[in-house]
């Protein structure tokens, strides 16, 4: 770990939507293409924190691998030192240091953390896991033993990444310098750039965020759909009955909402495709220019898709995996020496 390291996890069993694809795949992988000569950047799957809730096991492996693919249809480049893809299983330090991690954290902190309550208010008692208590240990774990200090993360794991950071402070305080603490928040949000704030919104309740946990799924657009398909969700968008087009979130949201669609699907600014169709008075044309642009979009990231090979995802897990052990078991090394486990020299 010679250089500073950028490291996140996207989760195995997410269908991603378009909203995932440009506000955490794409951002993450260009990322890796502009920062990786001064940077480590560390991008896993987490595989142990796919059954926190219950899931179809059959199909985790299948998914593991969508997953990879998915960063390698996006772009990421499977052949650099300096660019790691890896499983988490396949590197158990991970497992190792979240178990001693777990002995100094604190049941009060866990239950503290929104995404626990919400997820286990939905389960009822007994079916909540131990897992799911605890996983933001894990996720600590995933982070420190790295020394990663840079870690994108969407909004709603801010307050694990907080964790990250308190449990770091508070070992390297009994037990001297043990981990890299994780910049605090304002300096990742820097760091990172205001492109982190980008959001796609449903297409029919342009006032939610689009997210994969709709139930309906007519507002949103998953990576996987058919394009003809997500190209009707673009036709039926809800709207409003201004009959002009402008750019608005708070007045007309839904329109504004498929402005930033198509900005990002053309690779313009927002600015520049707002410009182009202000005051266009027929919704139906302007809808007709973004599903287009949709189901181009889909059509060809869907074909970069089958094209990954697995021999090609394999390989960079092998070489990632290797290097990601070696690295991570100094640090458990270090841990293990400091809590008493393994001799001093
Ligand atoms: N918890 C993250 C999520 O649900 C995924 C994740 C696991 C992660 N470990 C991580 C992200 C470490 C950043 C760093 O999206």
């Amino acid at each position: 770990m010679t250089k500073p390291v950028i490291l996140t996890g996207l989760r195995a069993n997410n269908n991603l939507t378009l909203g995932n694809y440009f506000g955490a795949l794409l951002p993450i992988v260009e990322l890796a293409h502009s920062r990786a000569s001064e940077y480590q950047v560390n991008l896993f799957v987490p595989d142990l924190h796919s059954f926190t809730t219950p899931i179809d096991h059959s199909q985790l492996q299948a998914q593991i691998m969508h997953n990879a693919r998915l960063f390698a249809a996006a772009g990421l480049p499977l052949d650099s030192s300096d660019i790691l893809l890896y499983r988490q299983s396949y590197v158990p330090a991970h497992s190792e240091l979240t178990w001693i991690l777990d002995c100094f954290s604190g049941v009060g902190e866990m239950g503290r953390m929104i995404e626990y309550k919400d997820k286990s208010a939905k389960l009822g008692d007994d079916r909540v896991s131990v897992g799911l208590f605890n996983y933001p240990v894990l996720m600590a774990a995933d982070i420190l033993l790295y020394g990663a200090e840079y870690i994108p993360v969407g909004e709603d794991q801010r307050q694990h990444l907080e964790f990250a950071r308190d449990i770091a402070e508070r070992m390297n305080a009994k037990f001297g310098e043990l981990f890299t603490v994780p910049r605090p928040l304002k300096d990742q949000v820097e760091f990172f750039g205001k492109g982190q704030a980008l959001r796609i919104m449903d297409l029919a309740d342009p006032t939610r965020k689009m997210s994969k946990s709709d139930d309906t799924g007519k507002g949103v657009i998953f990576l996987t759909d058919d394009p003809a398909e997500a190209a009707k969700k673009i036709m039926s968008a809800t709207t409003d009955d201004k009959a002009s087009v402008n750019y608005d979130p708070k007045e007309q949201p839904g329109i504004s909402n498929l402005l930033q669609i198509l900005a990002l699907l053309t690779g313009e600014t927002l600015g520049d495709v707002t410009e182009r169709y202000i005051g266009q008075e027929r919704y139906g044309d302007f809808k007709k220019v973004v599903a287009e642009e949709v189901q181009k979009f889909l059509s060809g990231f869907q074909e970069r898709l089958n094209a990954v090979s697995d021999d090609v995802i394999y390989a960079a897990f092998e070489r990632s995996e290797r290097a990601a052990s070696e690295q991570a078991g100094q640090t458990l090394y270090k841990v293990q020496q400091a809590v008493g486990l393994r001799p001093e020299v």
